[in-house]
């Protein structure tokens, strides 16, 4: 405070010597910087230069007299640009600090002060959420862009293959004093699309962005993959089940032959059995022509039943053409 009270005391020499004011510009009027970069002010005048100051946020950082630059620091520092007819000097803040923002005035001794406006802004980070995707044609599908740590609140847009899809109406909130903002885009599964998310502040030259590619699956692709996957498991059982049945049969098959091998001669006999008891009673021993019935019957030893006494008068048709000789031979060599 000092200093600046001999920069006045000298200024107000200055004047009342010289009386006359002199014309200074200060460039540019507004400057926005991120955090730790640099800052740069041109001031400059016309009128001889004896006394030039910087002060930055009501501090004096800086004194250039004719002689030289005083307290120039790590910081802040200056340049001699001046060349014929025009006294110019460039001022740098080195690795901005978030509370060098403000005022930055330049003031040369018989001018008035010319004041610019520092912003000190914050490069936060930028996300879509969930990354690369992979959709169904046609289904309606939302993203969302995170951006996480900015100053000032940030402009969030969208574009699709290279396209604007205009600003984004994001929602933000501060944290300290740093925003983080979302903002979500609606969109149709159309076709193959790299998705970009742009996040700036004023300080940024480039936007900050985060892609992710959206895959889309065509409907048709999606339910060939589907009936693919049904013929597949179709194709599976079935085989499974005719596998199943094959196995079954050939066992149900090998039982069955073993049974029927084992029972044959049983079955034949009954049957035999069955036809002889199902003949009736008259037509028995039809072909023996010596055949009578008599009423009395005699079990040979194959359990045939066969008629000893015969009775001429009763003889049947055909038997009249007989001999009782040949008959008896007859009837002899049947029953033995
Ligand atoms: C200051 O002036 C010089 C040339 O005269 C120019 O190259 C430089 O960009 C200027 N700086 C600012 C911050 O305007
Ligand atoms: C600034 O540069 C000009 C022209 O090159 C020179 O005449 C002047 O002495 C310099 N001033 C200082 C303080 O170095
Ligand atoms: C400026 O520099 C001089 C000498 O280098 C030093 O004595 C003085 O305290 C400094 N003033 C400020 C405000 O830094
Ligand atoms: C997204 O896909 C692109 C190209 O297909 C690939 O380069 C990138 O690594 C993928 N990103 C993620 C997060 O998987
Ligand atoms: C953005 O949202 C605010 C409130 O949420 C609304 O008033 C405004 O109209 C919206 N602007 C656009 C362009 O959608
Ligand atoms: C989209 O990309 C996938 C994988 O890269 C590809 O198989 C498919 O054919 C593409 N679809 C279109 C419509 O280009
Ligand atoms: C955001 O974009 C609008 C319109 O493009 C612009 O007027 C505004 O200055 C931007 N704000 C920031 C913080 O980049």
């Amino acid at each position: 405070m000092r200093r600046n009270m001999d920069v006045f005391r000298v200024g107000l020499f200055l004047l009342i010597i010289g009386g006359v004011s002199a014309q200074v510009q200060l460039e540019p009027q507004n400057a926005a910087v991120l955090r730790g970069s640099k800052a740069h002010f041109n001031c400059s005048t016309t009128q001889s230069l004896s006394v030039m100051t910087w002060i930055v946020n009501g501090r004096l950082v800086l004194t250039i007299l004719e002689m030289g630059v005083l307290n120039s620091t790590e910081r802040f520092s200056a340049r001699n640009l001046t060349t014929p007819g025009n006294y110019k000097w460039e001022f740098t803040i080195s690795t901005v600090q978030r509370d060098d923002a403000g005022e930055v005035t330049c003031q040369v001794l018989g001018g008035d002060p010319r004041i610019a406006t520092l912003s000190v802004q914050e490069r936060g980070n930028v996300e879509i959420i969930g990354g690369n995707r992979t959709e169904i044609e046609g289904v309606q599908m939302e993203l969302e862009c995170q951006a996480i740590g900015w100053f000032p609140k940030p402009n969030v847009s969208w574009s699709i293959n290279g396209l604007s899809m205009g600003n984004c109406n994001s929602s933000s909130i501060a944290q300290g004093n740093l925003f983080n903002s979302n903002c979500s885009l609606k969109l149709t599964a159309v076709k193959n699309s790299s998705v970009q998310c742009f996040v700036s502040v004023p300080a940024l030259s480039t936007p900050e962005s985060s892609t992710v590619f959206l895959t889309v699956e065509s409907t048709k692709k999606a339910t060939i993959r589907d009936q693919t996957v049904l013929i597949s498991v179709t194709v599976a059982f079935s085989a499974a089940a005719l596998l199943f049945l094959l196995i079954f049969g050939i066992i149900f098959c090998c039982k069955r032959r073993k049974r029927k091998k084992s029972t044959y001669h049983d079955e034949v006999r009954r049957a035999q059995s069955q036809s002889q008891n199902r003949m009736p009673a008259n037509v028995r021993g039809r072909d023996n022509r010596g055949y009578i019935t008599d009423g009395r019957d005699v079990r040979d030893t194959n359990g045939g039943i066969w008629h000893t006494n015969f009775n001429k008068q009763q003889m049947p048709y055909a038997i009249n053409n007989f001999n009782e000789d040949d008959l008896r031979k007859h009837r002899h060599a049947t029953i033995v």
